[in-house]
C-alpha cells in the first residue's frame, strides 16, 4: 500500500476488506466504496465541495431524533428510499403498488367499527373512502386489516403540534365477509415536507419545491399475505408529477368524486356535499 495512485486506489481500499463476520457486509461495501470513488472521478470533487457534504451529513445527523429523521428525509429526497423500495416491493400485475411509509406512522391507531370517522372533531371536507380487498385472483380477503392515517385539511398530522387530537386522522378498520370496507375522513391537503434543515438547502440549492401532493397512508395486511405499505393520491393536485420524495403511482392516483347528495348505503354522520373515493387493495399472497 506505498505506491497508492488515483488509478489504483479504489482496487487497493477494496483489496484491503476482509471477510468479516457476514459476506454481505464486504459485498456491499465493496460496491460503495467502487461507486463513491467513480463519483469523485467524474465531478472531479473539489476539497470545498466534499467539506460541504460533509457539512451536510453532519447538520442532517444532529438535527436526527425520535421525532425527526433528517437523514432519513434526505433518502427520501434523493429517490434513495423510493429505489429501496422498488428493489424490495416488485409486485404481480395488479396486485397494489407499495409506496413510501414516511415518518409520520405511528402504530397502535384504535380499531373503529365500519364507517367510522378517523376525522371526528376536525374540520375540513368530508370524504367517504370504500373499497374492497381482494386476492391476485379477483376474491375477497375477509378480516384485512387497513391501518389508515393522513394530514389535515392544512397539511398536517397530529404529530406536528398544530392543535390536532393526539391519534386523530388515525384508525384501522377491517374488510368484512365480502372484502369490503369503508371509513369516513376529510379530505388531506398536499404539504411541505420538513425543509428548515439541511435537506430543505439541498432543495433550495437545486430549485426544488418541498410539497408531497395530497394523500391518504395505508398499511393493508391479512394472514397469508404479503402486507402492503402504500398511499393515495387525489387526482388533480399540482404536485402529482414533483412530489418532493418520489412516491406517486399512477396505478395510486384516485378520483376524489364530489357528491352533492348522500349516496344510498353511505354511513351516519355523513353530510353532503362529500368526496367519494373508492379504491380496491389486491394483496399478493405470502412468500
Ligand atoms: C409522508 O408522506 O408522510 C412523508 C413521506 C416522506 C417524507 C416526509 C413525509
Ligand atoms: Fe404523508
Amino acid at each position: 500500500m506505498r505506491n497508492l495512485s488515483e488509478a489504483n486506489l479504489t482496487q487497493t481500499v477494496i483489496d484491503s476488506m476482509k471477510e468479516g463476520q457476514d459476506a454481505r457486509t464486504k459485498e456491499i461495501l465493496t460496491s460503495l466504496v467502487r461507486h463513491l470513488h467513480a463519483f469523485i472521478r467524474e465531478v472531479r470533487l473539489t476539497k470545498e465541495e466534499w467539506l460541504t457534504g460533509i457539512e451536510l451529513l453532519t447538520a442532517a445527523g444532529q438535527l436526527s431524533d425520535a421525532n425527526r429523521q433528517e437523514v432519513i428525509l434526505l433518502s427520501d429526497t434523493l429517490g434513495i428510499t423510493a429505489l429501496k423500495d422498488f428493489v424490495n416491493h416488485g409486485h404481480a400485475p395488479g396486485a397494489t403498488e407499495y409506496t413510501i411509509l414516511g415518518p409520520f406512522y405511528r402504530d397502535g391507531a384504535a380499531e373503529m367499527p365500519a364507517g367510522a370517522s378517523i376525522a371526528e372533531g376536525i374540520p375540513g371536507e368530508p370524504v367517504l373512502v370504500s373499497g374492497r380487498v381482494l386476492d391476485g385472483e379477483g376474491q375477497p380477503i375477509a378480516g384485512a386489516l387497513l391501518d389508515v392515517w393522513q394530514a389535515s385539511g392544512e397539511g398536517f398530522y397530529d404529530v406536528q403540534g398544530q392543535g390536532l387530537p393526539d391519534m386523530g386522522l388515525r384508525g384501522r378498520f377491517r374488510s368484512d365477509a365480502e372484502g369490503a370496507f369503508h371509513f369516513r375522513t376529510i379530505r388531506p391537503s398536499s404539504y411541505p415536507i420538513p425543509f428548515d434543515g439541511p435537506v430543505g438547502q439541498m432543495l433550495i440549492a437545486t430549485a426544488r419545491h418541498p410539497y408531497r401532493p395530497a394523500h391518504i397512508h395505508f398499511i393493508v395486511s391479512a394472514e397469508g399475505f404479503e402486507p402492503v405499505t402504500t398511499e393515495l393520491y387525489a387526482e388533480g393536485d399540482p404536485y402529482l408529477e414533483s412530489d418532493a420524495v418520489f412516491g406517486v403511482r399512477d396505478s395510486l392516483v384516485v378520483k376524489f368524486e364530489r357528491r352533492e347528495e348522500i349516496e344510498d348505503g353511505a354511513p351516519d354522520g355523513l353530510s353532503a356535499p362529500y368526496y367519494h373515493v373508492t379504491y380496491d387493495f389486491v394483496l399478493e399472497p405470502e412468500e
